[in-house]
């Protein structure tokens, strides 16, 4: 009889693609996806603790399982990811939840097999969390979803410790894979017709450090100089290693995206050094200089953090001033979450939440007001698509533009996986209307 999963993944791409993995081992034990939770013989849920309603999210979601659990009792419930690798997660996920099956880490997720086999002979539980052994898996067989895209990992970890991040403790110290090994992934994916390769690491910048081999521009070059039709995109870059030499880089290849994200945080001098994030808000300019004297044209995109402790008003000022100063093209808006075990939740002066929601309300609308503004010089232009998906609501065939612009239009054949010229008609928001030329 043929038996099925449900992978519910919350969090980054990093996370998106880790699903894929977890996916790939459930394929290869006869398992095949299913769009309805009900009809699952094992669902997996991969968890994410950036912020706390990350963390409750995952909560809620597994809480309301206990029902179907309760009625089909063979039914495999596994939970892994950040938020189990946290210390004593583990123990209190199995405490608060009994009926979930199989509990692992981020450490230990190639174990994953192992662990669904030992659960289908036992009753008992399969709970385990290993620490960061400083080993990087190889030859793994992700089931990817994204198709024409596809996440290839480049470093795993982090060592930058901003104070307010948990990803350090969860996803231990920051190890590269081998250039060779990235590079036969991307041309094999290449060769199965992927469109769009996207890098991944939490700084990929550092690239290669501890490893005699190449740094990341040298590497990006290496992979956006290979045969064939598609784009190549990464993430995610820190300001403090974003170089010249990168811009060059980007600069010399039309393969690269002329997309960057560049996560600033604060745009505020002391916020920035209580934070960590080793650049004030001048250094973090300059870079975006020298990024728009090689790359004119290029978007950037940046990641924001209101609330964080002792944030003065004079502080948040000084974000919504860089804000402005860079014009972003879009950007993602945190309110500061306390992460236990981090530096900055020992901080006095936490931020209280009407504080907090009043700037961030302040700091959405700057940001969809320059987002707006970059949309509407769209109108009129035509730009190139790579189609990625259908959507049923609006019926209409979607993908994005190598600005990460995202884009809509109608066709009468399929062409999902193939650059499309649309004209774009209308902007809505984020979002451009347009129609195929
Ligand atoms: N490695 C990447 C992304 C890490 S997580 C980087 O350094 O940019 C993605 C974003 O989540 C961060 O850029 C930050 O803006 C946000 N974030 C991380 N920890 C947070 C916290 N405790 N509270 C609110 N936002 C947080
Ligand atoms: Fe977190 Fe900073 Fe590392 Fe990004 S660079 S993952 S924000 S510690
Ligand atoms: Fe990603 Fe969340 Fe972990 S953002 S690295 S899944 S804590």
């Amino acid at each position: 009889m043929q038996k099925y999963y449900y992978i519910i993944t919350y969090g980054c791409q990093m996370n998106v693609h880790e699903s894929e993995k977890i996916a790939g081992v459930l394929n290869e034990l006869g398992y095949s996806d299913c769009n309805d939770i009900n009809k699952a013989d094992i669902v997996v849920f991969n968890t994410c603790c950036i912020r706390e309603n990350a963390e409750n999210h995952a909560y809620g979601n597994i809480g309301m399982l206990k029902k179907l659990k309760a009625e089909k009792r063979d039914m495999i419930i596994a939970v892994g990811g950040c938020l189990t690798q946290q210390m004593g997660k583990a123990d209190n996920l199995h405490e608060k939840f009994p009926y979930v099956d199989i509990i692992f880490g981020t450490h230990n997720l190639h174990k994953f097999k192992e662990y669904v086999l030992l659960k289908q002979s036992r009753k008992k539980p399969v709970i385990e969390i290993e620490e960061d052994s400083g080993v990087v898996c190889e030859g793994e067989t992700p089931l990817r979803t994204s198709y024409p895209n596809a996440w290839v990992n480049i470093t795993y970890g982090c060592n930058n410790f901003c104070s307010y991040c948990i990803v350090p403790y969860v996803r231990g110290r920051e190890r590269s894979r081998s250039s060779e090994n990235i590079i036969a992934e991307v041309k094999g994916l290449i060769e199965k017709g992927y469109k769009e390769i996207t890098l991944l690491g939490q700084n990929v910048n550092s690239y290669g450090h501890g490893l005699n081999d190449l740094s990341f521009p040298k590497l990006l070059d290496k992979i956006a100089k290979l045969d064939g039709n598609f784009r190549l995109r990464f993430m995610t870059s820190h300001p403090k290693d974003f170089s010249e030499e990168l811009a060059r880089v980007i600069a010399e290849n039309p393969k690269i995206c002329r997309c960057v994200h560049l996560p600033v945080q604060s745009g505020s001098d002391a916020v920035l050094e209580a934070m960590n994030r080793k650049y004030t808000s001048a250094e973090y300019l300059y870079k975006i200089e020298i990024l728009k004297k090689y790359v004119p044209d290029c978007a950037v995109t940046t990641d924001l953090i209101v609330g964080f402790p002792g944030e003065t008003d004079e502080d948040f000022e000084a974000t919504s001033s860089l804000v402005k100063k860079v014009n972003y093209a879009s950007a993602f808006t945190f309110v500061y979450s306390r992460r236990d075990g981090t530096v900055a939740a020992k901080m006095p002066n936490q931020i209280p939440e009407e504080v907090s929601k009043k700037r961030i309300m302040e700091l959405v609308s700057l940001v969809n007001s320059l987002t707006r503004g970059h949309s509407a010089e769209y109108v009129g232009k035509t730009i190139e698509i790579l189609c990625e998906g259908y959507d049923d609501k609006k019926e209409m065939y979607l993908g994005r533009d190598e600005f990460g612009r995202m884009g809509y239009f109608k066709s009468e054949t399929d062409v999902i996986g193939e650059f499309v010229n649309i004209k774009v008609l209308k902007a809505n928001g984020v979002s451009l209307i347009g129609e195929r030329v």
